[in-house]
């Protein structure tokens, strides 16, 4: 049985008490609060408006991949050729597709708590096993290759990467990326890595694990997409990089499931990547005021822990002093929080850290400062 995403499901009663006129603020989302940038708007309306409503190719039309093969190569210095490129519906979709073509039934995958719930499901789908390798904030929510290879069994099939990370904002090391692909060729592992945060760092740049030579990349598969750097969650544009026979048993996949993602949303996309990245600037600045805001004033409430992320939009406090008495767990807490402060966050059991709750901060730093002090308020009413 498929767990419904719990994400989501807090997002929607928060939805349902805005609708009832509660005042909740959402530090739940995992969307960037802002517009999508104009030019890229203006390519998808030109679109429709000159009748490009028909079917595309199914794994994307030549000019984005074009696109997305200048974004790798000039962004994350991996190699790639119009072969190698599946356009998806999302990243998401990338990620099934992946997941599907890869792996067999009681195949394991090696998953790095905290972990985005959906490669625990879309791993389960495809008949595989997920191996949890926990990582804390001790070492940033980095793993030790130490603290790999000790889940590697003989059914090993592939590792997940997530980095910056979606719930712990952590960002791997050049040193550690290495240490993985290292591993990974030692061991004969495939290589999933979902780099859908990659633009969103705040101090060192993101490692993409296939750039780091021709034999990790033939056993990659690069996983990315325009939602978070773009604000374009509502467009359903991600993409693969894959060696060529994996690319393709991708797209046969995608054939049969959705065909082409949508056809103008797709020449939205090829503004996009290729979008001089100054004109982004704005948007991953005004996170890392956002994150810094956050984590200043999550450091101020007493008993609260939490690492300083180094990309994405999430912030990860451990509050776990707080769970006693009737709230037994984060779940319970996060529950607490919307009920009594009325903000939306994620408990962190959803993502296999429990005694966290993840607070997304997508969201502006007036509602961080509204709902940080609201969270403080609660905490310090459950400790008196
Ligand atoms: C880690 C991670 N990967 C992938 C996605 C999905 O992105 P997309 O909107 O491109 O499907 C998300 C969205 O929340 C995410 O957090």
């Amino acid at each position: 049985m498929l767990k419904p995403s719990p994400t989501l499901s807090i997002a929607a009663r928060a939805n349902a008490m805005k609708a009832e006129g509660v005042d909740v603020i959402s530090l739940s989302a995992g969307e960037p609060d802002f517009e999508t940038p104009e030019p890229i708007r203006a390519a998808a309306i030109e679109a429709i408006n000159s009748g490009f409503t028909k079917y595309t190719p199914t794994s994307g039309i030549k000019d984005l991949k074009e696109a997305i093969i200048h974004k790798l190569s000039v962004e994350n210095q991996v190699a790639a050729a119009v072969e190698n490129v599946v356009v998806s519906c999302g990243a998401k979709q990338s990620l099934y597709n992946a997941m599907m073509v890869l792996l067999e039934p009681g195949d394991e995958v090696l998953l790095i708590a905290p972990y985005w719930m959906t490669y625990a499901e879309q791993a389960r789908l495809a008949g595989a096993v997920p191996v949890v390798v926990h990582t804390d904030a001790s070492t940033g929510f980095t793993p030790t290759a130490e603290q790999i290879i000790e889940k590697i069994t003989p059914r090993t099939r592939a590792i997940v990467l997530n980095s910056p990370s979606n719930p712990s904002g952590a960002l791997y090391s050049r040193e550690t990326t290495k240490a993985i692909a290292q591993l990974a060729l030692r061991h004969d592992l495939w290589v999933i890595s979902d780099e859908i945060y990659d633009r969103l760092v705040y101090g060192e740049k993101a490692t993409s694990i296939a750039s780091l030579g021709s034999d990790i990349a033939e056993r990659t598969v690069t996983v990315g997409g325009c939602s978070k750097t773009y604000a374009m969650t509502g467009w359903r544009i991600g993409f693969a990089a894959a060696p060529k026979p994996v690319a393709l048993a991708m797209t046969n996949l995608q054939d049969q499931v959705t065909s082409n993602p949508n056809s103008f949303a797709q020449k939205g996309a090829v503004k996009a990547f290729r979008m001089p990245s100054d004109q982004c600037e704005p948007m991953r600045a005004e996170f890392e005021a956002r994150r810094d805001l956050i984590i200043g004033l999550l450091r101020e409430i007493p008993n609260v822990d939490v690492s300083m992320p180094k990309g994405a939009f999430y912030a990860l406090p451990n509050l776990s002093a707080y769970l006693r008495g009737r709230i037994t767990d984060d779940i319970c807490l996060a529950e607490h929080l919307l009920d009594k402060a009325m903000v939306a966050t994620v408990p962190g059991t959803v993502f296999e850290a429990p005694g966290h709750i993840r607070m997304s901060y997508a969201a502006s730093r007036e509602n961080i400062r509204r709902g940080i002090e609201r969270i403080a308020n609660a905490l310090q009413e459950l400790s008196a």
